[in-house]
């Protein structure tokens, strides 16, 4: 298919389409039996690393409920493995990289020499999955944000009030900002070599943007991802900005230069689109946990949410953060279900 005929780029563009698109952030993962399957024989970065399994990840979701886009299988942290620091995923820990990048020394560790040939095996994948998905749905790639990389990076591992990035912040700004600029690069050619493989549309996840007062995110957050979507524009494929953090980030990042902006599910759809004021796409936000509820709990949520656009194209159904694990599977057909046939009445200009 003519990548424009796309209802997820239909919506981006803000063209006329007769239902809303959706696809959830984290569809390829634990939820599904089939990944389960296939993640019992492999470990998780053996998973990333093979794009024959990258690509059959990728697709599970895409087979089950016929979503309008696929996200390419992988994990944020495959940029900072490439540079040099090491990374592992513990079961129920989540993941951990070792030598926690804390001052200038650290950094003598790290290079981005040779960067899209260690990151050479996603740009495999996603040759993969384009050919498997043979144009019947578009291709999603994405990359972590530069604040949210260097969060992980210098926490080593999840963390809970980000310690030391943040003393980072308050203490040496300066070189928290070269560890950002040196990460932008490293992301601009990342996201290069993805949409040079195919990747037909780009996400980029600012997970813990957020955690940074208003006054200085645009500072160590923001800033940097628009300067990356700039760079990226030469390439023509619509880029989304996802930060998570309510809607002191979405409010600033209304100028970033970005296609669509993610809404999380703390923020208020209906103020998000009026500051939007048609300008920027957007997409979102159900409550991941409201899959937990029941059918008429989901649909009303649903319908609240495709009512603040009835009439209107813009919009890409999204959860407001990653599918949780734990989700009965006839819970998302529903919402799948419910979102294609309530969007689909209210007619979209
Ligand atoms: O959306 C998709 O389906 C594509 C795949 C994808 C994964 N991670 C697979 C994954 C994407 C887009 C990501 C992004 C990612 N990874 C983010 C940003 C988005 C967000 O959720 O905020 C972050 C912060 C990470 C880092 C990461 N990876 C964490 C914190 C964890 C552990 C938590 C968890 O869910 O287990 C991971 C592991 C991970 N990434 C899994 C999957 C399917 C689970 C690994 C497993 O099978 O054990």
């Amino acid at each position: 298919m003519n990548p424009s005929n796309f209802l997820y780029i239909k919506a981006i563009r803000r063209q006329p389409l007769e239902r809303t698109p959706i696809w959830m952030m984290r569809q390829a993962g634990r939820y599904l039996p089939e990944y389960r399957a296939l993640r019992a024989k492999h470990d998780f970065l053996t998973m990333c690393k093979t794009p024959e399994l990258a690509a059959e990840v990728t697709l599970q979701p895409i087979r089950r409920f016929g979503l309008d886009a696929a996200i390419l299988f992988s994990d944020i942290l495959v940029i900072p493995e490439a540079m040099g620091q090491t990374l592992t995923f513990r079961e129920k820990e989540g993941p951990r990289l070792e030598a926690p990048l804390r001052s200038e020394a650290d950094l003598q560790n790290l290079t981005l020499n040779g960067l899209e040939e260690k990151l050479n095996y996603v740009a495999r994948a996603v040759r993969l999955i384009r050919s498997e998905l043979n144009g019947r749905t578009p291709l999603i790639g994405f990359s972590g944000s530069p604040f949210t990389l260097a969060t992980y990076m210098v926490e080593g591992k999840p963390s809970k009030n980000f310690r030391f990035i943040k003393e980072l912040v308050f203490r040496q700004p300066q070189f928290l900002k070269t560890v950002l600029s040196i990460l932008s690069e490293a992301v601009v050619r990342y996201l290069q070599m993805q949409i040079d493989a195919g990747a037909q549309a780009i996400q980029i996840f600012d997970t813990w943007g957020g955690i940074l007062p208003p006054h200085l995110f645009m500072e160590f957050s923001g800033k940097w991802m628009s300067q990356i979507v700039e760079k990226l524009k030469p390439g023509g494929v619509p880029v989304t900005l996802f930060s998570k953090g309510g809607i002191a980030p979405f409010r600033l990042l209304l100028d970033s230069g970005a296609d669509v902006l993610g809404v999380d599910w703390m923020t208020d759809i209906k103020e998000a689109k009026e500051l939007a004021r048609g300008a920027v796409a957007l997409q979102g936000n159900l409550d991941p946990t409201a899959l937990y509820g029941s059918p008429e709990i989901i649909k009303e949520e649903v319908r609240t949410i495709l009512e603040t656009f009835a009439g209107q194209s813009g919009h890409v159904f999204n959860l407001g953060h990653g599918i949780l694990p734990d989700i009965p599977l006839d819970n998302v057909y529903y919402l799948v279900e419910q979102v294609r046939e309530i969007s689909s009445r209210l007619q979209l200009k």
